[in-house]
């Protein structure tokens, strides 16, 4: 494993122990690191390159991928610099480690960025999956995502996602053109043996 800090993220990089299967990049939530979703990965999509940086913002003391108000309210111009930040990041690594484009797998706050990053810079993912993601901007840009597949993973007790923002981002992303699963499981913001499954499941079309 290797943690490199001379990119625009520090973040670890595991190597693809199967290369036919695409590497994926790792998004924690509120207060984790770059080691938090390595566990996850490894177990979710066996064989494949693992990218897991950590966001470059602090709350507190918390890291994140973006700067936010309050919870729920996000500070949409830091959401847009960090979503190209995040971007040009994935560039970066693909050509020093010589990677195939990646699916993301985000939780929470890494959800919601990598929501950011596929309306705002479609090119840059193969694929997402979102875990209790929100939409990360009010007025969504018109993106290209035709043919993208977007797995979005609701938890039908999420105390700090509501129902109808989860919606509307499941509706922007189709309008955009991406194959959005959306499911709500009986589960709270929190992830449970229903989203290990749906994901592990859902990784397997690429
Ligand atoms: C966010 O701030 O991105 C969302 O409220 C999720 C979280 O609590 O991190």
């Amino acid at each position: 494993m290797t943690v490199a800090e001379t990119f625009r993220h520090l973040h670890h990089f595991v190597p693809a122990t199967d290369p036919s299967r695409p590497p994926l990049l790792l998004l924690h939530g509120t207060g984790g690191d770059e080691n938090d979703l390595l566990p996850l990965g490894r177990a979710l999509a066996p064989g494949s390159a693992l990218l897991a940086p950590r966001g470059n913002v602090l709350e507190g003391g918390a890291p994140r991928f973006f700067r936010r108000l309050r919870e729920g309210v996000f500070d949409e111009d830091d959401v847009r610099r960090r979503a190209h930040d995040l971007a040009d990041f994935v560039a970066e690594a693909r050509d020093a480690y010589g990677l195939q484009k990646p699916v993301a797998l985000g939780f929470s706050n890494g959800a919601n960025i990598a929501a950011a990053v596929l309306l705002l810079r479609p090119e840059a993912l193969a694929g997402a999956a979102l875990l209790r993601p929100m939409s990360p901007l009010a007025a969504a840009p018109a993106a290209d995502l035709s043919g993208t597949p977007v797995l979005m993973l609701s938890g039908a007790f999420d105390p700090i996602v509501p129902g109808d923002d989860v919606g509307r981002l499941a509706g922007t992303l189709r309008a955009a053109g991406a194959e959005v699963d959306h499911r709500t499981l009986p589960a709270g913001h929190g992830l449970s043996q229903a989203d290990i499954a749906a994901t592990t499941e859902w990784l397997a079309r690429f």
